[in-house]
């Protein structure tokens, strides 16, 4: 079964807020999260996580040793997109290189494949991302493209990659 991802709880929020609490992390991310990130931001998040729509938000904790180790989320997109869903995910930084990423990316996608009508789960990780990009070809997502001049972070323009991986797909892997 699932050996990585775990539904989050509220007792995860002091070891969430010194995993995100990174600028290693946060650079590597969409703007928006606060730094420093502080419990009370962890709290909000994990909140929101457990009221929100369980066909919409698809969230779990990495979890490494019991612990929480970072998170990953597939977000259902709307109108056309629907039956979309986008992955984000980030490990703490002392447990990179473990694998952690790559389990819990094939893990939520058969959760989301095997539980929801989403038939296409898509990332879009900078294009210096190597790492990301590399967990995303180990765990059966095909590069589509990349997408120029398609970020402004840190001051500065970065093309992006686009990866996904269709339900139709997954009896291959
Ligand atoms: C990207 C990230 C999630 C990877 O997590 P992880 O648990 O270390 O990933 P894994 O151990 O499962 O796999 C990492 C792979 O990337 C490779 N890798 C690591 N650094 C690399 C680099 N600079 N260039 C190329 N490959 C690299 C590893 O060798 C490994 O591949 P391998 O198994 O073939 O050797 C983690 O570094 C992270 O949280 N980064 C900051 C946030 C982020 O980038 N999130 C993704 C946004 S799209």
């Amino acid at each position: 079964m699932y050996t990585v991802i775990r539904p989050w709880t509220l007792s995860d929020v002091k070891e969430l807020a010194a995993v995100i609490n990174n600028p290693h992390i946060l650079n590597n991310l969409r703007d928006g999260l606060p730094y420093p990130y502080t419990e009370r931001d962890a709290a909000e998040f994990i909140s929101s996580v457990l009221d929100a729509d369980k066909s919409s938000l698809f969230a779990f904790t990495i979890s490494h040793n019991g612990h929480c180790a970072g998170s990953i989320t597939v977000t259902r997109n709307v109108n056309v997109h629907r039956l979309t869903g986008e992955l984000g995910y980030y490990v703490a930084e002392p447990c990179w290189g473990l694998g952690l990423a790559t389990r819990a990316v094939s893990e939520i996608c058969d959760f989301v494949f095997t539980n929801s009508d989403i038939i296409r789960i898509y990332a879009e990780p900078f294009a210096y991302n190597s790492a990301s990009c590399r967990v995303l070809e180990k765990c059966g997502f095909s590069c589509e493209g990349v997408l120029r001049n398609n970020v402004i972070k840190n001051g500065k323009i970065y093309d992006t990659m686009l990866y996904a991986r269709l339900k139709a797909q997954d009896k291959t892997f």
